[in-house]
């Protein structure tokens, strides 16, 4: 779902005992305010830098909801997003997750790292400004356990080959046994890099996006 800036964590022990969620709080136009607020950062990233972000607009909410889903979000301790742009899909990820798990979101953009620092305000979220390609020293310097998933939006087809082999081994390695990584992407090139370390991919492809992209998801045994 997109949400506004304005999202925080305390109300996720209301959202168990089964009261409203509150965590969103600002009136509806509000929260649209700032999902085209997002919108307009995100296109003028890509617009900077079109080969790094690798699409003009955020993820819609139905791709979202299919991550959460593939990367079976809810049930994981520890959580890895790889390219989380404006933090649409981190907040998705979040409103998903356990109120004992941690997500580390890994930015190669200064920009959009710096905006989710401060847009989300989440006792479970960890910013981490730098390229996926380094994501086990980042966990290492967080102390953080292997993941249980890991999912990433960063266009695998338009970075150096040996950069995305080397992503590729890095998030099989950290992996925790039985843990998922989650790649949706226009092209299938992730799945040349992934494959040789984790195997064969489920795809799916998510239709009610802009454009459409395929979402592959892998098991590390
Ligand atoms: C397609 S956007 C996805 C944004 C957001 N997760 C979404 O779905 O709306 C890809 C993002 O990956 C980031 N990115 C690209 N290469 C990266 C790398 N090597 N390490 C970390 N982030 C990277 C880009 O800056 C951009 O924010």
């Amino acid at each position: 779902m997109r949400h506004g800036p304005q999202a925080r964590p305390r109300a996720t022990a209301a959202r168990i005992d089964g009261a409203p969620d509150l965590r969103l709080g600002g009136s509806p136009a509000r929260r649209l305010f700032a999902a085209a607020r997002d919108d307009i950062a995100f296109l003028k990233g890509f617009l900077q830098h079109p080969d790094q972000v690798g699409s003009v607009i955020p993820s819609s909410s139905f791709l979202e909801q299919r991550l959460v889903r593939c990367a079976q979000v809810a049930s994981a301790r520890c959580v890895v997003e790889l390219g989380p742009g404006t933090g649409g899909t981190s907040r998705a990820f979040l409103d998903a997750m356990r109120i004992d798990a941690t997500l580390l979101a890994i930015e190669l953009s200064p920009t959009f790292h710096a905006r989710i620092s401060s847009a989300i305000d989440d006792a479970r979220f960890m910013a981490q400004l730098g390229s996926a390609e380094h994501i086990a020293e980042f966990l290492a310097a967080r102390r953080l356990p292997a993941p249980d998933a890991v999912i990433s939006g960063i266009p695998f087809s338009t970075m150096p080959a040996d950069v995305a082999g080397r992503i590729a081994q890095a998030i099989a390695k950290v992996l925790a046994p039985g843990g998922r990584f989650v790649a949706y992407q226009l092209r299938a090139h992730v799945s040349d890099y992934a494959t040789p370390y984790l195997g064969p991919a489920r795809q799916q492809w998510e239709m009610l996006n802009i454009p459409p992209v395929r979402v592959f998801t892998w098991t590390k045994a």
